[in-house]
């Protein structure tokens, strides 16, 4: 299932992305207030857990996220401004990276890194801020699966209709937490309208 988040200040930071002239600093900084009101969304359901704590007035028990039981996987480059987010709220959460690349002739994606460990038990936030063709969010929902990944969740900035739904037919059981759904592709793939490359503009590559 998916879920686009309909609400002012999403379309007001996700259009201050399109501009091309914002800075990667603004970029990096506004991709990362972005992944927070995902992230808030996609933990709307969790279940918490308990843990005594020593209060002021006496040990007392509450509830919490159980954040030792969640992995946050990044997808280089592009969602490592995501992933700074989310572990910034989630500090006890565990961290995985995956490489992969889009092939600019064939528009294919290439798992080219694979630092993510063995997910059983573990809930997987896994976040890409583009999905173009949806071919790099399945590869990487692939090796999640291999790894033995529970329940994935991905969020996402930006998602064309077309990758959306290859994503959810691909992988019916993802719940995907978008942003924004832009128009469409163009012929070379890119997201209409879109942003841009959105690891270029954050780590202002050469
Ligand atoms: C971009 C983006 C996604 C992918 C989306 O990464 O960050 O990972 O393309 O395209 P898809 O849905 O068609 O697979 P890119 O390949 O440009 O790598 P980069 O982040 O290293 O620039």
């Amino acid at each position: 299932m998916h879920k686009e988040l309909a609400h002012p200040l999403i379309h007001s930071l996700v259009n201050t992305l399109r501009d091309n002239t914002l800075d990667p600093f603004v970029f990096r900084h506004t991709i990362k207030e972005i992944t927070k009101i995902l992230l808030y969304e996609a933990l709307n359901n969790q279940k918490l857990c308990s843990r005594e704590i020593m209060t002021w007035n006496g040990v007392k028990t509450y509830s919490y996220v159980p954040e030792e039981d969640i992995v946050v996987v990044s997808v280089l480059r592009a969602g490592l401004s995501m992933h700074e987010a989310v572990i910034d709220t989630l500090k006890g959460a565990q961290s995985g990276f995956l490489g992969i690349k889009r092939d600019e002739v064939t528009h294919k994606s290439v798992l080219y890194y694979d630092r993510v460990g063995d997910c059983s038990g573990k809930k997987v936030i896994l976040v890409d801020p583009m999905v173009a063709t949806g071919g790099s969010l399945c590869d990487a929902i692939k090796v999640l699966k291999q790894k033995n990944a529970g329940e994935i969740q991905t969020l996402n900035i930006l998602a064309s209709p077309e990758g959306v739904q290859r994503v959810l037919e691909e992988y019916p059981q993802i719940d995907m937490i978008i942003a924004k759904i832009d128009e469409k592709l163009n012929n070379d793939k890119f997201i209409l309208p879109g942003l841009g490359d959105a690891g270029d503009r954050a780590y202002n590559t050469l």
